[in-house]
């Protein structure tokens, strides 16, 4: 009913202008006062979390981009070597898991069948398996070691927005907590960040209000029949889900690269005015990736493409190359998809809208999928 979806068209609508507070609920009661982080749920104790000797994140579609972005985040500040995986992959291929092996599985649901066999298939091998979830009580939390819960509240459009975000803060957590515990040589950088995370819902906030250019801009795009996605770092996932979201709502032809690649093939579907996404990293950072990527712009839109580059407020070097500039704040490198996935789900919104499509329930596709 209007009244369930709080006044939007679409529960969709609804649950993205949720993020902020999404963000902040998944976040509250984690940090103390001292600014360090409180993790409790994780029930594994501190000497094994000392032990470990790798992380192994296991999840499907939109879950598993977030898996994608957090091994950026454990790896850097954990040192512990992390692999991601898709779900309905991973217990096919015989994985190599023992009790030194933290298993990670992200799930909106908790009812996901793939996801659920995957963290099956690691406990028999003795690991310990935390869950990430949304939905108290549920089927992969209640077979888990332990369950770090996101705050999201309840999902209902089968594209999943806060879920992700949420899904990213809970991952975020992980990584800085496996950090403070294990202690690493970044333990400033580790405080520092969890200060910036405590006030990224702000950021969130900020571009949910910019978001009327995005709306206009997919309105004009309806006609068109692929879209393509580049990003770079933590932007790469992003893209991943910018183009994931696309094809589920819009359905239309959309592809998530590795800007890095370009020159190993997709470059060859560059053609006149083809509209290519680009998520920039920060400039400041890791500039060395900022600057590879201005020039894959330059080299895309020498080509013809029409280029939509999301870059963040005060990044100059992409103005001549951008025919349409959407502005992020400032955030630090590994927290940018926070703020960087935002206009892509409005845009992949506002382009099923455009091409009459039902945004909440999109054509063939299932909120949870409880089979393999
Ligand atoms: C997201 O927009 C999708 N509908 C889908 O990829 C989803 O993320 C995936 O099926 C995993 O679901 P889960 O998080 O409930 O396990």
């Amino acid at each position: 009913s209007a009244a369930e979806k709080g006044g939007y068209d679409y529960f969709m609508l609804k649950e993205i202008a949720e993020q902020p507070k999404a963000v902040a609920d998944t976040l509250l009661g984690r940090i103390d006062a001292a600014g360090s982080l409180t993790l409790d749920e994780v029930r594994i104790g501190a000497a094994e979390l000392r032990e470990l000797d790798k992380v192994v994140i296991v999840a499907c579609g939109t879950a598993f981009h977030a898996g994608l972005i957090a091994k950026y985040a454990i790896e850097h500040w954990t040192r512990l070597p992390c692999e991601v995986e898709l779900a309905s992959e991973f217990r096919y291929r015989d994985p190599i898991l023992d009790p030194r092996s933290l298993v990670v599985a992200i799930s909106q649901s908790g009812e996901t069948m793939d996801t659920l066999m995957a963290l099956r298939h690691a406990r028999e091998q003795g690991s310990k398996v935390l869950a990430i979830c949304n939905t108290n009580g549920s089927t992969i939390p209640r077979e888990s070691d332990a369950v770090l819960y996101t705050h999201a509240g309840p999902e209902v459009a089968v594209a999943s927005t806060k879920a992700f975000l949420t899904q990213l803060v809970a991952c975020y957590l992980v990584a800085l907590y496996l950090g403070q515990v294990r202690g690493t040589k970044w333990g400033d950088e580790i405080r520092a960040v969890i200060r910036d995370l405590s006030r990224i819902s702000g950021a969130v906030e900020r571009v949910l209000e910019t978001m009327e250019p995005v709306r206009a801009l997919a309105r004009s795009l309806a006609g068109k029949k692929t879209v393509l996605f580049l990003g770079r770092h933590v932007g790469y996932p992003v893209a991943l889900e910018g183009a994931l979201k696309l094809k589920e709502l819009a359905y239309m032809h959309a592809e998530g690269f590795a800007a890095g690649e370009l020159k190993h093939g997709p470059i060859a579907l560059i053609e006149e005015d083809l509209p290519v996404v680009v998520v920039v990293p920060s400039p400041r950072g890791r500039s060395v990736l900022h600057d590879k990527i201005v020039s894959n712009i330059q080299e895309i839109r020498a080509r013809g493409a029409r280029t939509i580059v999301i870059a963040e407020e005060g990044d100059d070097a992409v103005v001549p190359y951008a025919d349409h500039l959407i502005r992020i704040p400032v955030t630090p490198t590994l927290l940018q998809p926070l703020v960087s996935t935002v206009p892509l789900q409005v845009f992949a919104c506002e382009l099923a809208t455009a091409r009459g499509n039902e945004v909440d329930q999109p054509r063939n596709l299932a909120k949870s999928v409880t089979v393999e």
